[in-house]
């Protein structure tokens, strides 16, 4: 099913500097004449963009924490099917903008949603299909925080407090003692240029023998 595709995921919280690492990974890989492909969850499809929009935009009292989970799941499970699979099954590197760990850390480690029905509802959206290298950014919550809301009025995840916030990088961090091979963490509060030079050498690590 996978074919010769390979999944990146850039997890980590509010204001890490996913969303600009993805661009400069995404430019490094195709100066190498590579076929890539980035997407973002929430949003990587068009029911997607409409469930991120119901997610980010609702008040913080309007979503329960279970019903919170099966819109991220629902989300998912369109994305894998329509985005993630197809491009995999064709050669390509997939880089996406959040993933399967984002669920664990706000879902399961932030609501306090048991952890393995977190871990078995993903698999069944993302059809076992898990990312070959995870780069967290980790970064203090307060300095993510200032760089997110810079010009920009915060939305429903970025409205919550800090002790929310905390446990979900604290959970990230879990994430990655548990798993070291497959999520490697990248100190985001660092230049951007290091941080760039971090994530290179991980992904040059997976890819290189295999792809350039
Ligand atoms: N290493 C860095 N040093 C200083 N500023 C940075 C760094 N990385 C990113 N930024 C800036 O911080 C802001 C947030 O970065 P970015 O949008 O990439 O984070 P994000 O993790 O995608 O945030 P969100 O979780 O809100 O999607 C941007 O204005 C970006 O230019
Ligand atoms: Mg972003």
């Amino acid at each position: 099913m996978r074919e010769n595709g390979v999944l990146i995921t850039l997890e980590g919280t509010e204001g890490s500097g996913k969303s600009t690492q993805v661009k400069h990974l995404s430019h490094y890989l195709a100066d190498k004449g590579l076929s890539t492909l980035t997407t973002l969850e929430p949003g990587g499809t068009p029911l997607g963009m409409k469930l991120r929009r119901i997610l980010l935009a609702s008040k913080a009292d309007e979503i329960a924490p279970l019903p919170e989970l099966f819109l991220y799941l629902a989300e998912r499970a369109q994305h894998v099917c329509e985005v993630i699979i197809p491009a995999l099954s064709e050669g390509k590197i997939v880089i996406s903008d959040r993933f399967l760990d984002a669920t664990v850390a706000y879902q399961g480690y932030g609501r306090n949603l048991d952890l393995t029905l977190i871990e078995k509802l993903n698999e069944l959206a993302s059809q076992g299909i898990k990312p070959d290298l995870t780069i967290l950014l980790d970064i203090e919550i307060l300095s993510g925080m200032k760089r997110a809301k810079r010009g920009m009025k915060g939305d429903r995840l970025e409205e919550e407090g800090d002790f929310f916030h905390n446990q979900v990088r604290e959970g990230y961090l879990k994430i990655a003692a548990f798993e070291p091979e497959r999520v490697k963490v990248v100190n985001a509060s660092d230049s951007m240029d290091n941080i760039r030079a971090a994530i290179r050498k991980h992904v040059d690590k997976l890819l290189i023998g295999r792809f350039y």
